[in-house]
């Protein structure tokens, strides 16, 4: 059984890839990860604000001790090279121990900040860039045309600073998804991965306070990433990374026939640990024999929406009392 697949330009031995993650932020783990089989590796995100951050707490150490003003860019550059030196590193300590495909990932909320980091992870080796954009349309000065304008400035500029292959990382708030999938598929981007994660909320009633919960996904999250594989599959003009839920070895194959090319995976890496890779080839490999399927491409988007069929199941969305079979 043959389950290599294409990603970002290169061909890979698995469509399971590791995403973006605590357990891809050093070479040990991602050794490993190749070791039980991974298509390709996204490293943990350089997040912006994890630079400003860094840089506003060393300034203010530099006022308190009442330093002078023009110290201020120097410490600001500082601490930003700094984060970009170790990154860096990560990134040639993976490529010299591996074979697969070493993916940098930038958080990004606009691309002016990366346009250097962007040909300094291109020098380092990296196989190829994802953007991580992570635009929660929540400001009310901001229209829906503002937050795509910010895709699209990002892919551009950072289209014209690298020569790398991009793969974009784009969160399903958006009115207009399908079409703005689509045309942002259209803007040479070697791959649209669906969707990143935010990490979510509850309320304590006694303290009356906030808390993040929810830090990994739950099982359930898959069903909103298998409907949105189907519908933007046949859609887009690039391979599509579908992830969110992933956690047993079959939601591979689901997401495959719902037309993903390569499948994403993160928190089963923590709550399974590497063996997950594995064990998701083993049941990848048993399903085509069973089904004899040969290659990926034999099944791959069997399940996907055609461009023009409104009728698929996946539409279906009210409560009608036919479909929730409980009223
Ligand atoms: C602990 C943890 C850390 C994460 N860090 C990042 C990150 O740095 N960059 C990123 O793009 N996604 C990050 N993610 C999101 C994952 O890459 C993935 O998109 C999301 O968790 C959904 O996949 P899953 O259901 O397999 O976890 C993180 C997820 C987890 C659980």
């Amino acid at each position: 059984m043959d389950i290599s697949t294409n990603f970002m330009g290169r061909t890979i031995k698995s469509p399971v890839i590791a995403g973006s993650c605590g357990k891809t932020a050093e070479v040990g783990n991602i050794k490993l990860l190749e070791d039980k089989g991974v298509g390709a590796v996204i490293l943990k995100s350089l997040f912006e604000e994890q630079i400003s951050q860094e840089i506003s707490n060393n300034m203010r150490l530099m006022q308190n001790a009442g330093e002078m003003a023009e110290a201020y860019s120097y410490i600001a550059e500082h601490t930003k090279h700094d984060n970009v030196d170790k990154y860096l590193n990560l990134i040639r300590q993976a490529k010299e121990s591996t074979d697969i495909p070493i993916i940098a990932s930038i958080n990004c909320v606009s691309a002016n900040e990366w346009i250097q980091f962007a040909s300094a992870v291109e020098q380092a080796g990296a196989d190829g860039l994802e953007l991580n954009m992570f635009i929660m349309p929540t400001n009310i000065n901001t229209s829906s045309e503002d937050v795509e304008q910010v895709y699209q400035d990002t892919i551009q500029i950072m289209r014209r600073s690298v020569s790398l292959p991009l793969s974009l990382k784009i969160s399903s708030y958006s009115a207009a998804l399908a079409k703005l999938c689509q045309k942002l598929s259209w803007m040479g981007i070697a791959n649209l991965s669906i969707f990143n994660r935010f990490i979510e909320h509850d309320i304590d009633i006694n303290e009356q306070t906030v808390k993040p919960v929810n830090i990994l996904s739950s099982e359930d999250e898959l069903y909103h990433t298998i409907r949105w594989t189907a519908i933007l599959s046949k859609l887009v003009n690039c391979p599509l990374t579908a992830g969110g839920g992933v956690h047993k070895p079959e939601d591979i194959v689901k997401l495959l026939l719902a037309g993903a090319n390569t499948v994403q995976v993160a928190s089963a890496l923590y709550t399974e640990g590497a063996d997950f890779i594995e064990n998701a080839n083993n049941l990848l490999r048993q399903w085509m024999e069973e089904k004899k399927y040969h290659k990926i491409n034999d099944f791959k988007g069997r399940l996907a929406i055609d461009k023009n069929d409104r009728a698929s199941s996946f539409f279906r969305v009210q409560y009608m009392k036919y479909f929730s079979g409980i009223e």
